[in-house]
């Protein structure tokens, strides 16, 4: 059986499964895979540096031929670089984390769909206005970048689905299994946005050292904060703060944002670190679901688990109703 949404039939795909566009993390191979088992896998585009994504993209169109996409940061990426994207032949471009009208029009009339992941009912808003063909609602339990002002999946997917109206909503932030999937689907979500779980997968380009953090991690080894994006001293706008795991740079510096803007000496020894990828205190990204993530597995096998566990709780809710077959 598979979970049919207007989303499956906006994409023409298999299952409500997306794996979010994770920079650094989520390259062809992983978006390929994630396709090949009828999902719809997301390059992580990032900033769109187009010297790293261009092999990601060869790469993609070698595993499948099924529908693929491509995720960029709006406040990072420029229009060309969306354009030249779009020659590849993504099925679907995700925007996140600043204003997609730039965008828009240009990703719309290349055929592919237009999804845009937001944090906040104004943001939301905002991407109706600018066309969504898809909108990605973001709670705060999520991995990576995450609004200011985010609350939790649970409360904001809904919310989001009422605003909405006839256009699909993805629901992302800390689902990770079958029973994640059935819950978004739950709140009237036509699919799910997955990061932190595809994030030990044999496809991703996750570190050996990181997929072993991310195993040994629970929920509340995560925090929001600011603090390692200062210490790189990136870009990132300050309304964003990123989750993380824990880390000993974070327990040195957590409330103490602002000093650590102005402490050159400090970002040094953090610099030192990070040149040798050490996770004491470089940013290892994960949502408060990294507990659910126990084994490394291959990115189809994960796909097809979670789009059958997803279709076994939809059939026991079914079964609920009738009485005389409790389970
Ligand atoms: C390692 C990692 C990297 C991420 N990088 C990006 C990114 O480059 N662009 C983006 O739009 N979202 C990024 N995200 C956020 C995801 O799009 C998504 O909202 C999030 O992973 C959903 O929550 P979950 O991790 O609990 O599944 C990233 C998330 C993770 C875990």
């Amino acid at each position: 059986m598979t979970l049919r949404t207007a989303f499956t039939e906006h994409l023409g795909i298999a299952h409500p499964i997306v794996s979010a566009p994770m920079g650094g993390v989520a390259g062809g191979a992983l978006a390929g895979a994630v396709s090949e088992a009828g999902g719809l896998g997301l390059i992580g585009g990032g900033a769109g540096v187009r010297g790293g994504v261009e092999p990601e993209l060869r790469l993609v169109r070698s595993v499948t031929e099924k529908p693929w996409g491509i995720g960029f940061l709006s406040w990072a990426v420029d229009v060309d670089t969306v354009a030249w994207a779009l020659e590849f032949g993504p099925a679907a471009v995700l925007l996140s984390f600043g204003d997609p009208m730039p965008f828009a029009e240009r990703i719309r009339a290349s055929g592919a769909k237009l999804i845009l992941q937001v944090t906040d009912l104004d943001e939301a808003r905002r991407a109706l206005d600018a066309g969504a063909d898809i909108i990605v609602a973001q709670g705060g339990d999520a991995g990576g970048h995450s609004g200011g002002n985010a609350i939790g999946t649970m409360s904001f997917v809904p919310a989001v689905v009422d605003l909405a109206g006839a256009t699909p909503v993805l629901a992302a932030g800390g689902i990770a299994d079958g029973r994640g999937l059935a819950a978004a689907l739950a709140l009237g979500a036509a699919g799910a946005l997955i990061g932190t779980g595809f994030e030990a997968t044999s496809e991703a380009l996750t570190s050996a050292e990181e997929v072993e953090a991310l195993l040994a991690a629970e929920g509340r080894d995560t925090e929001r904060n600011r603090t390692l994006d200062i210490a790189r001293g990136s870009a990132w706008p300050d309304r964003y703060p990123a989750r993380t795991l824990r880390n000993e740079f974070l327990d040195k510096w957590r409330g103490r944002d602002d000093e650590l803007r102005e402490d050159t000496e400090a970002r040094g020894e953090y610099q030192d670190l990070a040149a040798r990828n050490d996770l004491s205190a470089v940013p290892v990204w994960a949502g408060q679901g990294v507990g659910l993530v126990t084994a490394v597995q291959g990115a189809v096998d994960l796909v097809e688990a979670i789009a059958s566990a997803a279709d076994r709780v939809v059939d026991r809710a079914a079964r609920m109703r009738d009485v005389s077959s409790p389970y």
